[in-house]
């Protein structure tokens, strides 16, 4: 992101001469937006999505943040929506349809696989699921293939899709390709610019960071496609509240102080876990010696604060686990605070064996580092004495 679009969207949002001298955009909260004439209505009508209609399809709120999306991707269009799990699942619903089929990377987010598995299925959707580790894509694509579908790094084991690779495979067969954008912001890839057709973030996470906000992101250049995302989300009745749009505004501001900060103290924790002879595993992209290091610099400009890591099974877990104090236990991620979640897999088509070892995934915070490290070393100790 060069320097003058990161001021932009420092600026961004604020109007002070038509907002009565108000340095944030005000929040624009209607369901009902009137029309002043029989004419006007009938106009507005024909162009709904564009203009004041109704507030379910767009407020002045809702349509400001999707030209700041666009803006930050350097997108012709965006689609904003109730949660990332939404944009997800309306951009899905919005393109195929009976008999089509979709390939989507194996090491995607839990609900997205069961989405494919129960609710695609039932419209007569197929979803083959591949792996990033293997180059045998073009055996599961077929003349009924529509999407490729990619989360890059995964939320979880923070594998990597070779975007190039499948790029070819994909353009060669019109096949539409997806990628949900999450794990690096809008700051740390712009899938769009390698040529991928439709980019979902997650808003909810980094980009609002503050664990209370759900909002969903679609950003794409196709005014076509973007049409039809639009059209799927309001026969679905997606809702998008402008509070969200103004908390996720807000969340902007500060998005890439935090990152770095994430970025600091988790390379500092990595270090610390590395020193662990009770950590087995460690899964952290900026770690050489991570398989998908390389890949990941290719694509990528900066991590974050996720890391995965397994440790020897000796005793009971909660001796480990209810000693933390700092790390909470909850779902979710990139907001200020620390966060652990023991996980049963890396990817929802494997289960882990609990046999030897037990995975968690850490979120570092923007707590001090020392602190953190602190409450790992209690939770450590307690959990080996
Ligand atoms: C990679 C990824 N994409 C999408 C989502 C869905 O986001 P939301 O919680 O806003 O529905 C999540 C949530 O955890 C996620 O981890």
């Amino acid at each position: 992101m060069g320097k003058k679009i990161r001021t932009e969207t420092i600026h961004y949002g604020v109007d002070p001469d038509v907002h009565y001298g108000s340095i944030n955009d005000p929040i624009y909260k209607n369901s009902t937006l009137v029309f002043q004439n029989y004419k006007s209505f009938l106009e507005a009508k024909k162009d709904r999505f564009n203009v004041p209609y109704y507030g379910r399809i767009s407020t002045y709120t809702t349509r400001r943040f999707e030209q700041l999306g666009s803006k930050l991707y350097n997108a012709k269009k965006s689609v904003v929506t109730s949660s990332g799990l939404s944009a997800i699942t309306i951009t899905l619903l919005a393109l195929l349809k009976k008999d089509d089929e979709i390939l989507i990377s194996e090491n995607c987010y839990e609900p997205v696989y069961n989405f494919a598995t129960y609710e695609l299925k039932k419209f007569g959707i197929k979803s083959h699921f591949f792996s990033n580790n293997k180059k045998n894509i073009d055996k599961i694509i077929n003349n009924k293939t529509k999407i490729l579908y990619i989360e890059s790094p995964g939320s979880l084991n923070y594998e990597v899709s070779d975007i190039k690779e499948i790029l070819k495979l994909c353009k060669k067969k019109k096949i539409i390709t997806i990628m949900d954008n999450t794990w690096s912001t809008f700051l740390g890839c712009n899938p769009l610019e390698i040529g991928v057709e439709i980019v979902i973030e997650s808003l909810t996470k980094y980009f609002s960071g503050h664990s209370d906000n759900f909002l969903g992101l679609v950003v794409l250049n196709s005014n076509e496609l973007a049409r039809k995302i639009k059209t799927t989300s309001v026969r679905l009745g997606d809702y998008v509240s402008p509070e969200s749009c103004f908390h996720a505004t807000k969340g902007l501001k500060t998005l890439k102080l935090r990152i770095e900060k994430h970025i600091e103290s988790a390379d500092k924790i990595f270090n610390y876990l590395k020193s662990k002879k009770i950590v087995k595993k460690i899964l952290y992209l900026p770690d050489q010696k991570n398989k998908f290091h390389e890949l990941w610099k290719k694509y990528h400009k900066q991590s974050n604060g996720l890391i995965t890591f397994s440790i020897h099974k000796k005793k009971n877990i909660e001796l480990f686990i209810d000693k933390l104090k700092l790390f909470k236990i909850g779902f979710s991620w990139g907001g200020y605070e620390s966060l652990i979640i023991p996980i049963s897999n890396l990817k929802p088509t494997k289960k882990l064996s609990k046999k030897s070892e037990y995975w968690f995934r850490i979120h570092v915070g923007l707590e001090s580092c020392s602190d953190l490290i602190n409450d790992l070393e209690k939770a450590f100790k307690n959990y080996e004495k």
